[in-house]
């Protein structure tokens, strides 16, 4: 897929031969009574009796197509809807995008043309664009590296370009790179996360990050097994220990700010298959836990992408990676094993080992003298049951933080949704022989108690929160437009950089 802006007038540059298209928006009439809006005046003109049969509604995501449409000017017409007029948000132009990929597919468009010039000035911003230009990156995503070449779809054969007066004006310029730069990693997270467990692997993560990090500019450091052990990280070597593969530790580093600033630390969960260990999951669905690396993926990606925009921020990403598999010298239950920090865990299932190869990650973190430390991970089914696959349930205990995690979401256009955290948590996760266990010894709020285990190795007053993107991390048939029906979604990576941009401030 290609993508660009062009300034000049639609009119002039359109070709009734080839097989083009032209997209131009509609929308629902704030007035019940009244027909559509259809935002181009003179495609109105020429539609004024499709408007008035309401054969055009203008709602979110409608896509009417007027095929040979033949006015002197496209030889495809492609309606789009947008919704209320009222209720217009930038994510409304996501999904708008999402519908305008797929009709451009569906047709085979040779060539898209989006008039976005016949929006009303208010609806022209800087942001709507950008939401746009992501939403069409976002939807062009496929994963088909895997199948024969018969079976690949040609990638590249679309191509879109956005009609704006105001192409070349640098705030437009911008927000249409910047689009681009984030869409891109979010690509790249989901991409990790649907590379199968036997193909991404902690040694093929790391690599994968540091190649991505050569070209972005960001000091990647890579830690393998012996430093694992001689840095005392006993939670991610109890973990990798029924397994042939090798873990990592994955750093990942990059200054936009002075180097006195203190970082944004973003740590992630990279377990690049999960098994259960001993205590071995159902077969059912097993092969879903290919993505428990996901939270891993999307800080990757999140570090990639700050890089790109030149943030004027510190960040540092931290990757533990490693498969939980049962073996001969797999961590058995009851076995207790000694975190980074000193603390001791009893392991009473090997199925919760997400918190144990972060406990030492949030450990490194803290040693790292951070402004806020931010986590990421596919960390419990509980997860998934409070909240199902729409809003990634986050944990805090900063007032601050908390504000800073809803605003940022706000202006990524993600779902978050605060949960409970609280002292009662950390007490039932003490135990009985080592300082902590790794399972609750109460019954429910099992993604709180998962929160209060990794908050024990958290630094005292560092500002943290924990992102449990269990039932976000990848998408299940009805997310979103913009997200594969199937596989890893790329969640929270936009929302990440907005909180980087925070602290860039
Ligand atoms: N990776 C899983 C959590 C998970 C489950 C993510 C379903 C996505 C979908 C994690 O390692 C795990 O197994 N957690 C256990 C913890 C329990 C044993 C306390 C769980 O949630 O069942
Ligand atoms: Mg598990
Ligand atoms: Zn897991």
């Amino acid at each position: 897929m290609t993508i660009d802006l062009i300034s000049q007038d639609l009119e002039s540059v359109i070709t009734q031969k080839s097989n083009t298209a032209l997209v131009v928006f509609s929308s629902v009439s704030d007035d019940k009574d009244k027909t559509p809006v259809l935002h181009n005046k003179s495609m109105a003109k020429q539609l004024e009796t499709n408007l008035e049969e309401k054969s055009i509604s203008g709602k979110a995501g409608e896509t009417v197509l007027f095929r040979d449409f033949a006015n002197g000017i496209c030889r495809h017409l492609l309606v789009v809807g947008l919704g209320s007029l009222k209720d217009l948000t930038h994510e409304s132009f996501r999904v708008c995008a999402a519908a305008v990929y797929d009709s451009a597919k569906a047709l085979n468009a040779g060539e898209t043309f989006v008039d976005f010039d016949s929006l009303a000035a208010k609806l022209k911003n800087v942001d709507n664009l950008q939401a746009f230009v992501e939403g069409l990156v976002l939807t062009s995503y496929e994963f088909n590296e895997l199948k024969s070449k018969k079976d690949k779809k040609d990638k590249t054969s679309l191509s879109f370009h956005i009609a704006l007066k105001e192409a070349k004006n640098v705030a437009y310029k911008n927000a249409f790179s910047e689009a681009l730069s984030l869409a891109d990693s979010v690509n790249f997270a989901r991409f990790l996360g649907d590379m199968p467990g036997n193909l991404m692997t902690p040694t093929i993560l790391a690599d994968k990050a540091a190649e991505a990090g050569k070209e972005a500019k960001v000091k990647v450091t890579i830690w393998n097994k012996d430093r694992i052990r001689k840095e005392k990280m006993g939670g991610l070597l109890g973990v990798s220990m029924g397994s042939d593969q090798e873990p990592r530790l994955i750093i990942m580093e990059y200054n936009g700010a002075a180097k006195t600033k203190k970082p944004v630390a973003f740590v992630g969960k990279g377990l690049t298959f999960d098994t259960g260990g001993i205590s071995i999951k159902p077969s059912a669905a097993m092969e879903e836990m290919k993505y428990d690396m996901c939270g891993g993926a999307n800080v990757i990606a999140t570090i990639l992408a700050v890089a790109k925009l030149k943030l004027k921020v510190n960040v540092i990403g931290i990757i533990p990676s490693t498969e939980n598999m049962p073996g001969p010298s797999a961590t058995k239950p009851g076995d207790i094993h000694t975190a980074r920090n000193g603390k001791t865990f009893e392991v009473n299932n090997t199925d919760a080992e997400g918190r144990l190869i972060l406990s030492d990650a949030l450990v490194y973190a803290s040693e790292q003298q951070p402004e806020a430390i931010i986590d990421a991970a596919t960390l419990t089914g509980a997860m998934v049951v409070a909240l199902g696959n729409i809003h990634t349930g986050y944990f805090t205990r900063n007032e601050k933080l908390k504000k800073t995690i809803e605003e940022a979401a706000k202006a990524s256009g993600e779902w978050v949704w605060n949960m409970p955290l609280c002292d009662f948590h950390v007490q039932d996760m003490k135990g009985t022989y080592a300082d902590l266990s790794n399972m609750s010894s109460g019954k429910g709020a099992g993604s709180a108690t998962a929160a209060a285990f990794l908050e024990q190795f958290v630094g005292e007053g560092i500002p943290w929160a924990h992102f449990d993107i269990a039932g976000t991390g990848w998408s299940v048939g009805n997310r979103l437009k913009y997200a594969p029906k199937k596989g890893a979604s790329g969640a929270m990576v936009r929302t990440f950089v907005e909180i980087a941009r925070s602290y860039a401030r």
